[in-house]
């Protein structure tokens, strides 16, 4: 029974599909205005030692919309930035909430208050994952195109923690991946090792951002400098050159590509502007997506 949320590793083919088509039903009894209590009674805490807009205003927005509450609680607020073990932590919180939604710099911390955590702990994000954006993501693809596992999946850019969660969900549910990243910037080696080894369909990675749309029915695209790199921006922006979803790269796409990103954009980096506000660009939709998402997750996880 799944747990945790650490990545999408914690999760079975069984338990994304059930996330995404709760999430769908979710979505659908809002919009008819149908109250939800679920989750009354309990309480989650968020540990955020990174910023965010969407992840925790629509984590917040899905508790609170399941009739239960939440606790903030920035990088500054804790005593982690004393040096508090963080086994001490996870026990401590464990004692005071019904689940933990961690965004953070290492997945050795997710993983460690997981490890001694006895309610479930959630990533929010970190330097290696993005489980619940991937979820997200995958929901408006669906919502937008219908069965994932028929669809050429693309990801061009910085082989980051988005895209090593793609790559694990591409293990699990068997849909094509081509990721065209510069070299030197590609996914985590063993996660992708392991999601060749393991997926159903090609998951293949090139260098040609024009190979990657070739046949793409969803584009994913990123920032090419992520939260924990600053300071990398000008030798990121070298690298990248080449690396933008405008006009012309879609032009070599199918003319039903749509083009997702989990944002924040950088308009004039790694997407124009034209293409962040055309119609192709599912962008808004996707961060809408996360608060039905993060209902399932919450629900399941914490309502049990
Ligand atoms: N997509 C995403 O995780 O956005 P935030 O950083 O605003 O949470
Ligand atoms: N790759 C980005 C995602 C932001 C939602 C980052 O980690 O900053």
């Amino acid at each position: 029974m799944l747990r945790h949320l650490r990545s999408l590793q914690d999760c079975t083919k069984e338990e994304l599909g059930f996330f995404i088509e709760r999430a769908l039903e979710l979505k659908k009894e809002r919009q008819a205005g149908v109250a939800h209590r679920q989750l009354t009674g309990k309480t989650i805490g968020l540990i955020f030692e990174k910023p965010s807009t969407r992840t925790r205003v629509s984590f917040e927005a899905a508790m609170y919309g399941l009739g239960g509450r939440v606790i903030f609680l920035s990088g500054r607020d804790t005593q982690l930035a004393r040096s508090e073990p963080l086994k001490d932590m996870a026990r401590v919180m464990a004692r005071y909430v019904d689940g933990m939604v961690v965004r953070t710099f290492g997945q050795n911390v997710v993983d460690e208050l997981a490890c001694y955590s006895s309610v479930p702990v959630i990533n929010a994000l970190t330097d290696l994952h993005h489980p619940c954006q991937i979820l997200s993501d995958i929901m408006t693809v669906i919502e937008k195109k219908g069965a994932i596992e028929n669809l050429k999946i693309a990801w061009v850019g910085d082989g980051n923690n988005v895209a090593n969660s793609w790559i694990q969900a591409a293990e699990l549910l068997g849909f094509e991946l081509i990721l065209a990243c510069p070299e030197g910037y590609g996914p985590d080696p063993e996660i992708l090792q392991k999601g060749r080894r393991n997926a159903a369909k090609p998951i293949v990675l090139v260098h040609s951002p024009e190979q990657a749309v070739a046949e793409a029915d969803a584009i994913n695209v990123d920032v090419w400098t992520s939260m924990g790199q600053e300071g990398q921006e000008d030798v990121r922006l070298a690298a990248f050159r080449g690396y933008q979803i405008n006009a012309a790269l879609l032009a070599k796409a199918p003319s039903h590509a749509i083009v997702l990103h989990c944002l924040p954009a950088h308009r004039g980096e790694e997407i124009t502007e034209e293409v962040l506000e055309s119609d192709r660009c599912v962008a808004f939709d996707q961060a809408e997506n996360k608060m039905h998402m993060h209902k399932a997750i919450l629900e399941k996880l914490i309502g049990g």
